[in-house]
């Protein structure tokens, strides 16, 4: 999963995201790049126009709605059905990219966690799930300070869950 949340686990508003941190916005671009990525039917509609599908990555959308149109992406009825994708074409690390029912969603079976931290409090009706820090390890932490593009301060953190 890769994700960014404030300190008070929000994460999105009004089918977006209520901060604008480039460097963030970089960090997901590089570390998805070719990859499949998965994602709700709310996350994709929240992309702009030009982000739909996002370039270079294959793009998976989960809807309910057997008729649902995406241009560009794949549109799969379950997690597992995206899944199931990614792994018969051989794909070594396929990322969900939210938004929070799907989070919580694939929580369970995840085993990397890619979470910036923002040192702020959002306004905001979508969360990201609460994980047992007993069952997942933070194992790397990059912090990155304010600046007249980076309003807010933050950490881009890696988690790994413990598989014994
Ligand atoms: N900060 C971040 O890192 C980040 C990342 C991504 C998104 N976001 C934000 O998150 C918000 C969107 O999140 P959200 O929780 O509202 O929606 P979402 O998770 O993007 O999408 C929810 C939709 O996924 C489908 N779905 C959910 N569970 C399903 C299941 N078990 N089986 C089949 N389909 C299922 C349903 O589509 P149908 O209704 O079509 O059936 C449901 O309406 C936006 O504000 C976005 O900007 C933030």
């Amino acid at each position: 999963m890769i994700a960014a949340m404030g300190s008070n686990r929000v994460i999105g508003k009004d089918n977006d995201i209520p901060w604008h941190l480039p460097d963030d916005f970089k960090f997901f671009k590089d570390t998805t790049k070719s990859h499949y990525v998965i994602m709700g039917r709310k996350n994709w509609e929240s992309l702009p126009a030009k982000l739909q599908p996002l370039p270079n990555r294959t793009n998976i959308v989960i809807t309910r709605q057997a008729d649902y149109k995406a241009p560009g992406a794949i549109i799969v009825p379950t997690l597992n059905a995206a899944m199931k994708i990614a792994k018969e074409a051989k794909e070594e690390e396929a990322f969900v990219i939210g938004g929070g029912e799907i989070y919580r969603m694939a929580l369970e079976t995840s085993n990397r966690i890619y979470l910036t931290e923002i040192n702020e409090d959002f306004d905001g009706q979508v969360t990201f799930p609460e994980f047992d820090k007993t069952e997942w390890k933070e194992t790397s932490r990059v912090h990155h300070g304010t600046d007249d593009q980076h309003e807010f301060e933050f950490d881009f953190v890696t988690y790994e869950k413990n598989l014994h």
